[in-house]
């Protein structure tokens, strides 16, 4: 029987090449997003059904989630993917801006494990893939502290969750990806300006610089991304941390192995 995957964010980017993917491996999607009526693509599988979410709204992430059971009857894999970045300095960041940066990134995928477990105990188990970054597990250039916060916090949830659930037979996986080639992430960027405030000026510009012209070579490639979700959903492997791509591996095996001082003042000094 065809096993069943339920993902966040399938709009654009990351979600919908998963949704793709998988579709095309015989599985059945529940393939979530804000604003279903504008997706014409998704729409062509017969596998995939599409559902209303807004990750950060109770009643949604209720309804969606159990359209999605009833529709399949069964879940087996879901993927907390929706995201997005607030970017710019801390001191210039609006309350809104900062409380949604963390309602998306970290409280959204609290809404959907906690609406999801339920059906997980009854299953008998269950597995969650959180797609965080390896700015949750390392930091590596100025104006970012917001969306660390929420991947550092989503990357806490994790790891302190896998001690609760491993009894249940619930387990969570985490991808640490880093800045992907198809650009719709960097495209959706908020950030936090005031033009009162210059301060921030010359390292706004430099971050601004740095994310609109680096190659290729330092990004990721959704693709591999949504290869090592397929590994972990169908078992093939059982890493709790996929770190994806170069720069991921590089940046991680410089965090641990080098004094976190000078890790940061190597990081510093780029800027
Ligand atoms: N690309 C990168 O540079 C990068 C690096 C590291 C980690 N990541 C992580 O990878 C994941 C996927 O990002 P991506 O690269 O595929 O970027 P993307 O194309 O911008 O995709 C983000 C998705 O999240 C959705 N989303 C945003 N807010 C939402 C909300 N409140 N409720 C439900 N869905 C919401 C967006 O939907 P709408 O169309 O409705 O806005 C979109 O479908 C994110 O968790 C991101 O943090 C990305």
């Amino acid at each position: 029987m065809s096993k069943t995957i339920f993902i966040t964010g399938t709009s654009s980017g990351l979600g919908k090449l998963t949704a793709k993917h998988f579709a095309q491996q015989g599985w059945n999607v529940a393939a979530t997003m804000r604003s279903p009526e504008k997706e014409t693509e998704l729409t062509q599988y017969p596998n995939i059904k599409i559902f209303k979410l807004d990750v950060t709204n109770l009643q949604q992430v209720k309804t969606a989630t159990e359209q999605a059971i009833s529709a399949f009857g069964k879940i087996d894999v879901v993927v907390n993917n929706a995201g997005m970045g607030t970017y710019g300095a801390l001191e210039l960041a609006k309350e809104a801006d900062i409380d949604w940066q963390f309602a998306v990134n970290t409280h959204g995928p609290i809404n959907i494990i906690r609406a999801f477990l339920p059906h997980f105990r009854h299953n008998g188990g269950g597995l969650f893939i959180n797609i965080s970054s390896f700015m949750g597990v390392t930091t590596a250039a100025p104006l970012g502290s917001l969306y660390n916060m929420s991947k550092f916090a989503l990357e806490g949830l994790t790891e302190g969750l896998y001690y609760e659930l491993k009894p249940l037979n619930i387990e969570l996986r985490l991808i640490e990806q880093g800045g992907s080639t198809d650009n719709n992430f960097v495209d959706s960027v908020v950030w936090n300006e005031n033009p009162e405030i210059t301060a921030y000026d010359e390292l706004t510009a430099k971050l601004k610089h740095l994310f609109n012209t680096a190659d290729d070579s330092h990004k990721d490639n959704p693709a591999v991304i949504v290869n090592a979700i397929y590994d972990l959903a169908t078992g093939k492997s059982s890493k709790f941390r996929t770190v994806i791509g170069n720069m991921g591996n590089m940046l991680m095996t410089m965090r641990s192995t080098m004094p976190i001082e000078e890790y940061m003042e190597k990081m510093a000094s780029m800027f």
